[in-house]
């Protein structure tokens, strides 16, 4: 990943590829954002005209190349848009926004492929920037090729121009200020795990089957000082599992449920995080069609965003306990698979009629969350790729909230806000529950095609311990970016969620929680 280093270097002398500067967008045309008053100063103040010259308006998303002014060690300048420029008169809140400098140093670290060292001389008025424009950096610079190119070798494509940026400088850090160093430390830990999410999303479901993907969460919690525990077949059938036993049924690749507990000895609050894991969902019997399958491979991000955070947690040493259950399984048609009609004895004793297979995600969280209550915890979150209908109600950037506790539910969608995550809470409208009646078990895991997300988020809450505070993500929309990359989100897999959960992990920490 790219490194990331602070320096107080004033930015002329400073020897590198790029030097990224910002440019907001004014009322009278583009506005040289503050980080930028040596370049400013070398084009003789008249910066602002030569963006506009070059075509740009300081939109965000915005690119403008152009030389270094004579004098800079960096050959080039890439100024890069920030949208509508502070108001000066709202003096509280004068600078950019966090997310507004995120996105735009994710925007410049995407141009940056196949360079070596870029500075980033964006607006940075406290640690919050830092933090903020490490991690844009982080996780724009982001690239999955581990499929790509696999005759030639690491320098190779560096040489070729196609390896991430491997340097960057942010320029008003103080790297000796503690402030500035832990906003850094933050922004590599969370962006390190972010990508490692991302890059299990990515993986393609051959070669990450739930017994790979528990080995690899085995490994890291090893490294990171978490205990892990891993249900496999024979102990989900010991422990009657239904609904993973079930799901996982049809295919070669045996399902797991893992356990990570990352525990301090400071913490008086615990949180339990829950994720989705079909590894591939091929709809089951009743089959995906053509079309609807190609990505399927996402299906495991809200477990991928569990174990992120959960390791992110640990490498932060949060004052809070934080237990991650993994509900692994692949969900495929054979002979041994469940069928439309067959009754599932799920581990919390209730039943379930599977009238549809491809509705599976809620069978493997019925099990994890009844799991996850077992321990009595203080809050349970989960996260899945559950439901197209989510994905139809609220597009394909924004996740859906649902709760059984309107000030729990306000308190996720805040976090999410807090991090630049788009989210939105959604209702559990009672009357929905009627459509998953059924004649021969206690429940189906279908009910009304309307409001389907809606459907599957009071399915889940029956397998929620009596008394337990819950919250269900439903990133099925922004888990996986099928359109071109933006901001600091990459194609593919985006690590949607990874930072909602850590930063509810910091406020739980804090106290801010109940
Ligand atoms: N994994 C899918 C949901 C999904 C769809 C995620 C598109 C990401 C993109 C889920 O298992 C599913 O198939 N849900 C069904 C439920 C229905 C059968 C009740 C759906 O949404 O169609
Ligand atoms: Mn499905
Ligand atoms: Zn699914």
């Amino acid at each position: 990943m790219t490194a990331l280093t602070l320096s107080t270097s004033a930015a002329p002398g400073l020897r590198a590829d790029a030097l990224v500067i910002g440019v907001a967008k004014g009322a009278k045309g583009p506005v040289v954002a503050p980080g930028a008053e040596a370049v400013d100063k070398a084009y003789d103040g008249k910066l602002a005209g030569v963006l506009e010259t070059l075509g740009a308006s300081g939109a965000e998303g915005e690119l403008t190349k152009l030389p270094a002014p004579a004098g800079f060690k960096a050959p080039l300048v890439v100024a890069v848009g920030l949208g509508a420029a502070p108001d000066a008169e709202e003096a509280d809140d004068a600078g950019h926004g966090a997310e507004v400098l995120r996105r735009a140093a994710g925007v410049a670290a995407r141009a940056l492929v196949g360079a070596k060292k870029a500075a980033f001389a964006l607006p940075v008025d406290g640690p919050g920037a830092i933090e903020a424009i490490g991690e844009g950096v982080l996780l724009g610079a982001y690239s999955f090729d581990t499929y790509k190119d696999t005759g030639t070798s690491a320098k190779e494509r560096a040489k070729n121009g196609k390896a991430p940026l491997a340097e960057a400088v942010l320029l008003g850090g103080k790297p000796r200020d503690a402030a500035h160093k832990g906003a850094v430390a933050r922004a590599v830990a969370v962006s390190e795990e972010l990508n490692r999410a991302r890059d299990l999303i990515n993986t393609p479901p051959n070669d990450l089957t739930p017994e790979i993907f528990a080995a690899i969460a085995q490994a890291a919690a090893k490294e990171h000082g978490i205990k892990v525990q891993v249900l496999d077949e024979k102990a989900l059938v010991k422990g009657g599992y239904g609904g993973l036993l079930g799901v996982g049924g049809g295919s070669a690749a045996t399902p797991r449920l893992v356990k990570l507990s990352y525990t301090h000895s400071k913490a008086d609050k615990h949180l339990a995080y829950v994720g989705k894991g079909i590894t591939y969902d091929s709809g089951g019997i009743s089959l995906k069609p053509a079309g609807h399958n190609e990505t399927m491979k996402c299906d495991m991000s809200g477990a991928a965003a569990v174990f992120a955070a959960v390791v992110a947690a640990a490498r932060l040493g949060l004052h809070v306990n934080v237990t991650g259950w993994l509900a692994l399984a692949e969900n495929m048609p054979s002979g041994s698979a469940v069928r439309p009609g067959d009754v599932l004895r799920m581990y919390s004793g209730k039943t379930v009629e599977v009238l549809n297979t491809d509705a599976e995600g809620r069978l493997v969280l019925a099990d994890a969350l009844w799991a996850a209550s077992q321990e009595n915890p203080d809050a349970i979150v989960d996260v899945a790729t559950l439901t197209g209908a989510m994905m139809l109600a609220l597009g394909s950037r924004t996740f859906g909230v649902m709760a059984n506790d309107d000030a729990f539910r306000s308190t996720l969608h805040e976090a999410a806000e807090e991090v630049g995550e788009p989210a939105w809470p959604m209702p559990l409208p009672e009357h929905l529950r009627k459509g998953m009646e059924s004649p021969v078990a206690d429940i189906a895991n279908m009910g009304e095609r309307m409001g389907g997300g809606l459907v599957a988020g009071l399915f889940l809450r029956e397998f929620v311990g009596e008394g337990i505070t819950w919250a269900h993500l439903d990133i099925a929309g922004p888990a996986f970016n099928e359109g071109g990359p933006f901001g600091y989100t990459p194609k593919g897999g985006t690590g949607t969620a990874v930072r909602t959960l850590v930063r509810l992990a910091e406020l739980t920490a804090e106290g801010e929680l109940g």
